[in-house]
C-alpha cells in the first residue's frame, strides 16, 4: 500500500552503454564540456551533436535548467537530459543537490521516461574535487528526492486525466517513472553508499504512507482508520508492539482533556501507543514521539470560517509522520527504545461538544479553562505527552499542526521548533536540517508563559490571554505536561502541505509527509 512503485538502484557499470529512456547528466555552469569526461563521452557517442546543440541553444547550465536531446538511435539511451548544476564552487550543500535532483526528476516525468539512468554529480572518487560532500550522503539525498518529488494521488479519479482526449494521449500508457538507476564509480565505498540508499528507500516508504494518511479524506481517515493502519504496520514488524485504547480506557486513565475534544464527534477517539525495542542488544536511549492526530478540525463550537476549514483534514499530519516513521522502524533498526503516541480524534461542534468556558481536568491533574475550542491540538497533546512521559523516556518530541501563527512567521518553508532543553533542540535542528526538512527555533521566554498558565478560575487557559506570540503560547501550554523531560515541540502547520510552491520533496498542493526524514536522521544520530 505504501510501497513505492518506482524502483531505485545503484549501479557501477558504464552509464553510456546502458539502456534507458532517458540518461540524466549534470553539467557545471561555464565549464561546459571541458571538465566532464562523461559529457564528452556522450557527445562522442552522438557524433558531436551534443556540443552543437549546446551552442545552438546557448545552454549555460545555470542551476536546475535543462536541455534535452534525442540520441536518434545512435545510443542505448533514447534521450539525454543535461541538467545545469550551477557554478561548481557554489555547489556546497545537500539542499542544492536536492533542488537539482527534483528539477531533473520532474523533467524526466514530464518526458514520460519509464527507465531513467542518472549520473548527476559524477559520483566517483574524481568528484570529490567537484562536490565537497560525501558520496553516500549525496546518493541518499538523490534517492529520497527521486522517490518523492513526483508524488500524485489519483485513487479517487475515475478518469485519470480529463484533458487526454486526442488519439495519442488516449494511447498514453505512462504511469510514472518505473526505474531509476544511479550510476556511481566502482572505486567508491559501495557498501556504505548502498546502505545509505537503502535507508533512503525505506524512509521514502514511510513518507509515502504519511502522505497517504494525510491526503485521504476525513470521512475515510478517521481515528479508527489511523488505529487500523497502526495495527497493520505493527503486525509485520519485529520489535514493534501496539496498544490502542478506546474511550472507556482513556476515561479510566483520566484523560479529561483529550476526551473533551473528542466529545463533539460521532467518531470514537483512539489513543494509539506504539512501543519499539531493539531486536538485539540494549537500547542506548528511550525516546518518545507524540503526534497531533486531529482527523478533522472544524474548530468545534469556536467554528472556523469555511475557507480556513477547507484543508483541516491535514490536522493529523503530525500523527501521520509518526505512523509513517513507525511503519519503517524495523528497517532503520535504531538501537533505541521508542514510545510513539497519538491521541486521535475529531474536533466537531455538536450538542455534546466541549464549550468555551468549560473547565477540564487533564490526566496530569492540572485543570484548564477553555477559551477557544479551536485551540484543541494542545488540549489533546496535554494528555498524550503526559501519557508518553509516564513511560519515562529520556527525551520527548511532539510534532503537531498546532498554530496558524507559525505559518505567518515561517511560511511553508520551515517548521517551528520550541524546546525546554537547548542541547536537545540543537540535536533535532541538526538532524532535520541535514535531512532537508528545515526547522527554525523560536524562543520560549518566560514572559510568554503566563498567557496560558493563568486561567481565570483554572490552572491554565487553552488559547491564552495575550493574543501575541501564538506559536509560543501553544508550545508553552504543551510544555506544562512534560515535566522535566527534555522536550522539543515541532509546529508543522506551515510545512505539512505546501500550497505556494513545489518543494524539492513535494509537488505543491500535496501533503509533504514532513517529519519522517528528519526523525530517521535523529534516530540514527541517537543510536550511533
Ligand atoms: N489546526 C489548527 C492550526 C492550523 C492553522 C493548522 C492553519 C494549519 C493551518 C489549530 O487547531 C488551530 O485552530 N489553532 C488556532 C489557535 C488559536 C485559536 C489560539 C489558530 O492557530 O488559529
Ligand atoms: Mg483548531
Ligand atoms: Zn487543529
Amino acid at each position: 500500500m505504501n510501497k513505492n512503485t518506482t524502483k531505485f538502484s545503484v549501479i557501477t557499470k558504464n552509464i553510456i552503454e546502458e539502456k534507458a529512456d532517458l540518461l540524466i547528466v549534470g553539467i557545471y555552469e561555464n565549464k561546459k564540456l571541458e571538465l566532464s569526461p562523461l559529457v564528452k563521452a556522450i557527445d562522442e557517442k552522438l557524433n558531436g551533436n551534443l556540443t552543437v546543440y549546446i551552442e545552438e541553444e546557448k545552454f549555460e547550465a545555470k542551476i536546475s535548467t535543462s536541455l534535452v536531446l534525442s540520441s536518434l538511435g545512435k545510443a542505448n539511451f533514447k534521450k539525454v537530459l543535461l541538467i545545469g548544476l550551477g557554478k561548481q564552487q557554489e555547489l556546497k550543500d545537500l539542499d542544492q543537490i536536492r533542488k537539482i535532483t527534483a528539477s531533473a526528476i520532474r523533467k524526466a516525468d514530464s518526458l514520460k521516461a519509464e527507465t531513467v539512468n542518472i549520473s548527476l554529480f559524477g559520483l566517483d572518487s574524481a568528484s570529490k574535487e567537484t562536490v565537497n560532500l560525501n558520496a553516500p550522503q549525496i546518493a541518499r539525498s538523490i534517492a529520497e528526492v527521486s522517490l518523492l518529488a513526483n508524488y500524485k494521488f489519483e485513487k479517487y479519479l475515475t478518469t485519470k486525466d480529463k484533458n487526454k482526449d486526442s488519439e495519442t494521449d488516449q494511447n498514453d500508457k505512462f504511469t510514472g517513472i518505473q526505474k531509476i538507476n544511479l550510476f556511481v564509480g566502482a572505486e567508491l565505498n559501495e557498501a556504505e553508499l548502498k546502505k545509505q540508499v537503502e535507508i533512503a528507500i525505506a524512509s521514502t516508504e514511510g513518507v509515502l504512507l504519511a502522505r497517504e494518511l494525510i491526503i485521504e479524506p476525513p470521512n475515510i481517515a478517521t481515528p479508527t482508520y489511523l488505529a487500523e493502519t497502526a495495527k497493520r504496520i505493527a503486525k509485520d514488524q519485529k520489535g514493534l508492539t501496539l496498544k490502542v485504547l478506546g474511550k472507556a480506557e482513556c476515561e479510566k486513565l483520566g484523560m479529561g482533556a483529550f476526551l473533551a475534544v473528542a466529545r463533539g464527534s460521532v467518531e470514537e477517539p483512539k489513543l494509539i501507543h506504539f512501543h519499539y525495542k531493539p531486536i538485539s542488544g540494549k537500547a542506548k536511549k528511550h525516546i518518545a514521539i507524540v503526534g497531533k492526530g486531529i482527523t478533522f478540525d472544524s474548530g468545534g463550537l469556536s467554528l472556523k470560517p469555511a475557507k480556513a476549514m477547507e484543508k483541516m483534514k491535514y490536522d493529523m499530519a503530525g500523527a501521520a509522520s509518526v505512523i509513517g516513521l513507525m511503519s519503517i522502524i524495523s528497517k532503520i533498526e535504531p538501537q533505541l527504545e521508542i514510545t510513539a503516541v497519538i491521541a486521535a480524534c475529531e474536533n466537531m461542534p455538536s450538542g455534546d461538544a466541549y464549550r468555551p468556558g468549560d473547565i477540564l481536568t487533564s490526566m496530569s491533574g492540572k485543570t484548564m479553562e477553555i477559551n477557544n475550542t479551536d485551540a484543541e491540538g494542545r488540549v489533546t497533546l496535554a494528555d498524550s505527552v503526559f501519557y508518553a512521559c509516564e513511560q519515562k523516556p529520556d527525551q520527548i518530541i511532539d510534532i503537531a499542526t498546532l498554530t496558524g501563527a507559525i505559518v505567518v512567521s515561517l511560511g511553508e518553508t520551515a517548521a517551528g521548533l520550541m524546546s525546554n532543553n537547548p542541547e536537545l533542540a540543537e540535536e533535532v535542528k541538526k538532524a532535520f536540517n541535514l535531512a532537508g526538512e528545515k526547522v527554525w527555533e523560536l524562543p520560549l521566554y518566560e514572559d510568554y508563559e503566563s498567557s496560558v498558565t493563568k486561567g481565570t478560575i483554572a490552572d491554565m487557559l487553552n488559547a491564552g490571554s495575550g493574543g501575541q506570540a501564538g506559536s509560543q503560547n501553544g508550545a508553552l501550554f504543551v510544555k506544562q505536561f512534560v515535566g522535566k523531560t527534555p522536550w522539543v515541540h515541532l509546529d508543522i502547520a506551515g510545512t505539512c502541505w505546501p500550497e505556494k510552491k513545489d518543494t524539492c520533496f513535494t509537488p505543491k498542493n500535496n501533503p509533504a509527509g514532513y517529519g519522517v526524514l528528519g526523525f530517521v536522521r535523529h534516530l540514527e544520530n541517537l543510536s550511533s
